[in-house]
């Protein structure tokens, strides 16, 4: 009797067992790495956004697997912190793949722990060139500044743009961004009157934007990380009268990013930028798109590229995990993304097998007054731009 019943116990035990075993097996941890406080917090939330408007559209399992994310916060631009917190998602959470990064120096400090982990690293945002080659596991879904810059340059010299000072972040993202700028500019017959740099953190425009209308160029290009930062360049464009004094000013999208553009106002109405993601663009895709990401986040926030990047990268995920039946082994991820051609709520868009970076249309766009708000409307493309970096 005593023996049958332990019997019994030890069999319910096993069976117990089993089950959590089997069901610890079938889920994929996706270890998040983003910005989720501090003056970048949208990064993270956009990300994070995006991501679960994938899973809104095509639910939480994919090749027999459940999908899990393990959100993880690095504060703002803090490369020791990223690092400390991967190798945390790797060795004590057990995540499968590390996805995420906004901001460059997060993502390069935890490229060595995605190579030594043999970890799929999906990045979402960070934008400067070198950033895959830091791994042979990081794939990239967003883009790179020399990508979304280039063609600013080629139309700006096409519409008969001769004399550009160019502005740009004193980081990885804004010295890709001047590079890209000035040798397509040049290239077109155009001419760099001067250039400036910019700190990441905190910076005060005005000295600078007083410096560019002294130097009287016929137009600025300008580079900084979405967010704040673009607001306060546009407060200072307006307030020192560069727009007054014929000064015109071209960016990349990350000014005008969809986040800031109603919070910008009138000084941003036809501001011409460059990018790969409008949430005015006009696509069965996107307009599903953006009716989960309201489901699921609430219509407060418009999603913005770090969103639409959080989509793609799901999207690249679930079609890796079903081409490789389920598995997250890392080399085999990587391998099964390579190529991968998807269709985003952007536009096409391909995994370059070579380089693991994202090939897409980069588009010209207009900030214009809708019913809805300001919006960037998109009026000109250059198709299947690769990172000329590389
Ligand atoms: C980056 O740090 O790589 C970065 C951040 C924000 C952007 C673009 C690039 O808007």
């Amino acid at each position: 009797m005593r023996y049958a019943k332990g019997c019994r116990l030890l069999v319910g035990a096993v069976v117990l067992a089993v089950a959590a075993g089997a069901s610890a097996q079938n889920v994929v941890r996706l270890g998040l790495i983003g910005e989720f406080s501090g003056p970048f917090a949208q990064y993270g939330q956009q990300m994070l956004g995006g991501m679960k408007a994938y899973m809104k559209i095509h639910g939480d399992t994919v090749a027999g697997r459940k999908i899990e994310i393990v959100q993880k916060d690095t504060g703002g631009p803090a490369p020791d912190v990223a690092k400390r917190l991967a190798q945390e998602l790797v060795t004590r959470d057990n995540v499968d793949l590390l996805v995420g990064f906004g901001l460059t120096p997060n993502a390069l400090a935890v490229a060595p722990v995605a190579t030594e982990a043999k970890k799929a690293m999906v990045i979402m945002n960070a934008a400067t060139s070198i950033i895959t080659t830091k791994s042979p596991y990081i794939v990239r879904v967003s883009m790179t500044l020399p990508q979304v810059t280039q063609p600013m340059a080629v139309w700006a010299a096409k519409n008969g743009i001769k004399k550009v000072y160019t502005v740009v972040a004193d980081y990885g993202p804004g010295l890709d961004a001047e590079k890209a700028f000035a040798e397509a500019f040049k290239a077109a017959g155009g001419e760099i009157v001067g250039s400036v740099h910019t700190p990441l953190q905190n910076p005060d425009f005005a000295p600078f934007i007083q410096r560019v209308k002294d130097a009287k160029p016929e137009a600025v290009f300008l580079f900084l990380p979405a967010g704040a930062p673009g607001i306060a360049f546009m407060k200072g464009y307006e307030e020192r009268g560069l727009k007054e004094a014929g000064i015109k000013l071209f960016a990349t999208g990350d000014i005008t990013d969809d986040t800031v553009l109603d919070t910008m106002g009138s000084p941003a109405l036809g501001l011409i930028t460059s990018f790969h993601y409008s949430a005015a663009h006009d696509s069965p895709e996107n307009a599903a798109f953006k009716k989960a990401y309201a489901e699921v986040n609430g219509d407060k926030l418009r999603p913005n590229f770090m969103a639409a990047a959080g989509y793609d990268g799901m999207a690249l995920i679930y079609e890796a995990l079903k081409k490789t039946g389920g598995s997250t082994d890392g080399d085999m991820l990587v391998a099964a993304m390579k190529g991968m051609k998807l269709v985003s709520p952007r536009g096409p868009i391909l995994i370059d097998p070579e380089t693991r970076d994202v090939v897409q249309t980069v588009y010209i766009r207009k900030v214009e007054k809708t019913p809805g708000g300001l919006y960037n409307i998109e009026f000109d493309k250059f198709p299947e731009q690769k990172d000329p970096g590389k």
